[in-house]
């Protein structure tokens, strides 16, 4: 099926999965959506928060026809998947939680960071995921206000150098909220990054925590997670396309400009056009 598959997130951060899925899939269409109008959705209301995703995902199908929904936002997920899914039943639609139960795999001192935004880790969704593994290892959960905001700022030129200063102010307060971080027993040596803007500040992480702090993301599995939903609904495509007549189509309800420059940053140089959509998603 030679339909593309829909990538969707409140802005840049989805870009993150996107590398996954374009490494898992290369024979994939894929057409991306940043509300970047609205972004971040962190700190606004779930009800909110479901209305857009609600509204990204009619957009895709009614315009770009997608074959599939990935939904490469944490706290989109926690607000709208299963409604979502009701909606849509026949629609392959693929969900992103924060990785607590692969970072319990990774963990030796029982001791894991969780970052994810104030939606995510306020929701019912992730109060049951969370209660589903607290017996086995202490989790330390912060709400990161503000951080996915200074990542979406980092990509823009006028407001880059004030962004990374506030990225760097934010990622110290917070893990430092959360306790010491190391190998010795009693210290966090894993950290789950909740929400998929964070896998940008990847190595301002690392180095402020040390090598011996794991982090732990959600693309990879996601992207495989998509691949085995597309064959399971024999929705993979078969037509071996050349990536320069199958450019990357990449939408933003917002600035271009940061869209442009985060896709030029963290896609690996791929080929692709970058559109404005309305910010109200309307189809008429
Ligand atoms: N990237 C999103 C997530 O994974 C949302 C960040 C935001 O918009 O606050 O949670």
């Amino acid at each position: 099926m030679n339909a593309p598959i829909g990538v969707f997130d409140s802005g840049i951060g989805g870009l993150s999965v996107l590398r996954a899925l374009q490494k898992e899939l290369p024979h994939e269409r894929f057409v991306y959506l940043a509300d970047n109008a609205y972004a971040p959705y962190g700190e606004k209301s779930e009800a909110f928060v479901s209305q857009r995703t609600h509204a990204a995902a009619e957009y895709l199908l009614a315009r770009h026809q997608i074959k599939a929904l990935v939904v490469a936002c944490n706290t989109a997920t926690a607000a709208a998947i299963q409604a979502l899914r009701l909606q849509h039943p026949a629609l392959p639609v693929v969900g992103l939680e924060p990785a607590l139960k692969p970072a319990l795999a990774l963990s030796h001192t029982r001791r894991i960071g969780v970052m994810a935004t104030r939606g995510t880790v306020g929701s019912e969704k992730f109060a049951r995921l969370l209660s589903s593994v607290q017996h086995e290892a202490q989790f330390e959960v912060q709400a990161c206000n503000g951080l996915a905001l200074a990542i979406e700022q980092s990509t823009l030129p006028d407001q880059a150098e004030a962004a990374h200063a506030q990225i760097a102010h934010l990622v110290q307060t917070y893990t430092q909220a959360m306790g010491p971080f190391g190998s010795a027993p009693g210290e966090i040596d894993t950290l789950v990054l909740g929400c998929t803007h964070y896998v940008f500040v990847e190595q301002v992480l690392q180095q402020l925590l040390g090598p011996h702090v794991q982090l732990v993301s959600t693309g990879e599995p996601v992207a495989r997670q998509t691949h085995r939903l597309l064959a399971a609904a024999e929705r993979l495509n078969t037509e071996v396309a050349q990536e320069s007549e199958q450019p990357m189509r990449l939408l933003t309800t917002g600035n271009l400009q940061g869209l442009q420059a985060a896709a030029q940053r963290w896609l690996n140089g791929t080929s692709e056009i970058c559109q404005a959509v309305p910010a109200s998603l309307a189809l008429a």
